[in-house]
Formats: C-alpha cells, structure tokens, sequence
C-alpha cells in the first residue's frame, strides 16, 4: 500500500485486490500466498541512510526491519494512487532506502487517481527499472469517479472516502495481472538456481 494518508483510499484498493488474489487459483493451489504490506506501518523516516542502498550497508534499525520485509516476498503488486502527476512521496522514498532486496523481483502496477492514477504507474516503471525489479504487462488502472461509489457521502466533501465499487473487466485484469506475476516469479526464481552463461562471445565481447 503506497498511499500513508489518514482517511486514504488506499486501505480500499487494496483490500480489493486482496479479496482477487484469493480466488486466484495459485493461491487457492497453496502455490502463492498474500500478505499485506503497509507502508503507513513501516514509518519510515525520510532516508537517513548514509550509504547508498545498492551498497547494502544499513545503519539504522528501520532500514534493516524493512529490508527484511520486502527479502521475504517474491513479488509484489503495488497499490499507488497518483500525487501531483507521480508516485506519493513516501513509496517514493520506501523504494530508495532498498536495492538489492528488490533486484529481479516481480512486480504488477495497480494505480487509482483521478485519471486511473496512468502518471504514477508509468513513473513506478522506470524507477522500478532502476532497482532491476521486473515489472508485467498487464497494468490495472482504477478511477475515483467510475470505479468508486460516493452515493450517501456529501458530495462537497474531499475527504468522503466512497466504497470502492470497480468497473466492468477490472477482476479479469487483476487476475490476468497475477497470473503473470506467478508466471514470471517462478521463471526469475529458476533462471536464479541455473549457472549464468560464461564466456559467450556474444556476451563478453
Ligand atoms: C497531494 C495529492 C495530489 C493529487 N494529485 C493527483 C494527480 O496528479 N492526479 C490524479 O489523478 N489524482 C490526484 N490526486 C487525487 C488522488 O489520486 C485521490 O485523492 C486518491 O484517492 C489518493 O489516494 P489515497 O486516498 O490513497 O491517498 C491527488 C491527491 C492528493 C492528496
């Protein structure tokens, strides 16, 4: 969950996507299994490490419980909504403190916003480029206008949170988006145990 707002719609999103996985068949086959991760939970503080991440030298007590957070899991599906034409400030920044715990993981993009939340999934690509995570085709965009219900709320109120209420094809693509996070997990996972190619012409020059 990316979004760490009080009142954040993000808790909705998610608990949606939740309740998808779990009738994904690799989940109901044992094959994957969910956990939720909050963002607003880890309270981390604005990076306060003095190495760069990808050097994987971790100073302070925070870094360390979120490094191990994120090693555990495979794959991730990120829930973002879209702030000021990006990612909100802290996924932002709960990216940079980490790096090889994200390398060739596998991630899918599940963004809201008032346009589908498009402008921050296509910026989580290149910054997820960045810390080697693989991220899969299909992309799941949500609107706070067409896929959330505020009927019951004043409608002048911007902190009503709505019920969210997602549109026609929005499980399919969902799923379809697990279905290949699965997919590419358990490739990456078994290209991980096969030696890398030494001493191909091709590859060394
Ligand atoms: C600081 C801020 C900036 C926002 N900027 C955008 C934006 O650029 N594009 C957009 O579609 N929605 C934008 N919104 C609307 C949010 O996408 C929408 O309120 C969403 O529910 C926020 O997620 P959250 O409730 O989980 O915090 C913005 C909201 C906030 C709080």
């Amino acid at each position: 969950m990316g979004s760490t707002r009080p009142g954040r719609r993000g808790g909705a999103v998610a608990g949606w996507a939740v309740q998808v996985a779990s009738r994904h068949p690799a989940v109901r086959a044992g094959v994957a299994e969910i956990e939720v991760i909050d963002l607003a939970e880890q309270a981390l503080p604005l990076l306060d490490e003095p190495v760069p991440a990808m050097f994987g030298d971790y100073r302070q007590p925070h870094t360390r419980r979120w490094s191990a957070v994120v090693a555990a899991c495979d794959a991730f599906v990120f829930v973002t909504p879209e702030y000021n034409h990006s990612i909100p400030a802290g996924l932002k920044n709960a990216i940079d403190y980490l790096y090889a715990e994200w390398n060739d993981k596998v991630v899918g993009l599940l963004s809201y916003g008032v346009q589908g939340g498009n402008r921050a999934a296509d910026h989580l690509r290149l910054i997820l480029a960045e810390v080697r995570a693989a991220v899969v085709p299909t992309q799941v965009s949500l609107s706070v206008f067409t896929d959330f219900d505020f009927s019951g709320s004043d409608p002048g109120d911007p902190t009503a949170p709505g019920r969210i209420a997602p549109g026609d094809g929005r499980e399919e693509s969902l799923s379809t988006m697990l279905t290949e996070i699965v997919t590419w997990s358990d490739a990456l996972r078994a290209g991980a145990r096969t030696p890398a190619v030494e001493g191909s012409p091709e590859l060394v020059g």
